[in-house]
């Protein structure tokens, strides 16, 4: 079995969980859903947490919406079963000793501050690919750390000698450049950016010169607009 439906076997959830903390060190999480299908009601989502928090899991991402297994695709899963965030909230006042990170429908740092006032964490998951330039701001603004990047360019040129790393180790471009597609969304040349690496970074032969190729794109962008 795997994803949603395991929501419907909280006892084989809690039996992988317990196998799993007995044969490594490292945390195990369990992300889940408010409920899926007939499962209507707050106590039948505690059906679910409870023997998986008692096999040892004490972190929970909780995608704040239902699956329905049938009918909607999982796409579809992902926008039209309503968001139901006070179920989270309450989850955290009920299992307090229990992390509970919030996660759905997500997409502004204002947005992630409300959250926190009522659980432990926050999770983005399109908008942090659809604009991963909201990251940047993550460390000053929920954290009060200086921010690791003033700008864009900050990001890319944080992140050529991993790439040239990455490359020299036999890594795909496209596994890096992936991440980043989305960086210039809103600005000027955003969507050459895009284009020239979902056309180029594939390619077997792909170095980070296409990369700097994308960038070029961006800032001669800039120039015409100036
Ligand atoms: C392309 C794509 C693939 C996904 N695959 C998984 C997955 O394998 N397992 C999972 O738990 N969630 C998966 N998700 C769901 C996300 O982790 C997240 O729960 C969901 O997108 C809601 O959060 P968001 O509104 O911030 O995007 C996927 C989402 C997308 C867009």
């Amino acid at each position: 079995m795997f994803g949603a439906c395991l929501m419907a076997k909280p006892a084989l959830v809690a039996d992988c969980v317990k196998a799993m903390r007995d044969s490594c060190d490292i945390p195990v999480t369990v992300k889940h859903r408010i409920g899926i299908d007939d499962m209507e009601s707050y106590e039948q989502l505690l059906e679910f947490i409870e023997p998986v928090a008692a096999a040892g899991c004490s972190v929970f991402i909780v995608h704040a919406r239902k699956a329905w297994l049938q009918g909607l695709s999982p796409k579809e899963n992902r926008e039209i079963p309503p968001l139901n965030y006070e179920w989270v909230y309450r989850l955290k006042r009920d299992f307090p000793h229990l992390t509970i990170v919030i996660n759905g429908g997500i997409q502004t740092l204002v947005e992630c501050q409300h959250h926190l006032q009522f659980v432990d964490g926050v999770m983005l998951g399109r908008e942090a690919y659809q604009n991963p330039w909201i990251l940047a701001q993550v460390d000053a603004t929920l954290f009060g750390m200086d921010n690791p990047a003033n700008s864009r360019d900050d990001v890319i040129a944080a992140l050529l000698p991993y790439a040239q790393q990455q490359l020299a180790r036999g890594a795909s471009l496209n596994h890096i450049t992936r991440h980043i597609l989305g960086l210039y969304q809103g600005m000027p040349g955003a969507r050459k950016f895009r284009r020239h690496l979902s056309e180029n970074a594939y390619k077997k032969a792909a170095g980070i010169e296409v990369l700097a190729q994308a960038c070029a794109l961006v800032a001669g962008s800039h120039e015409q607009q100036a």
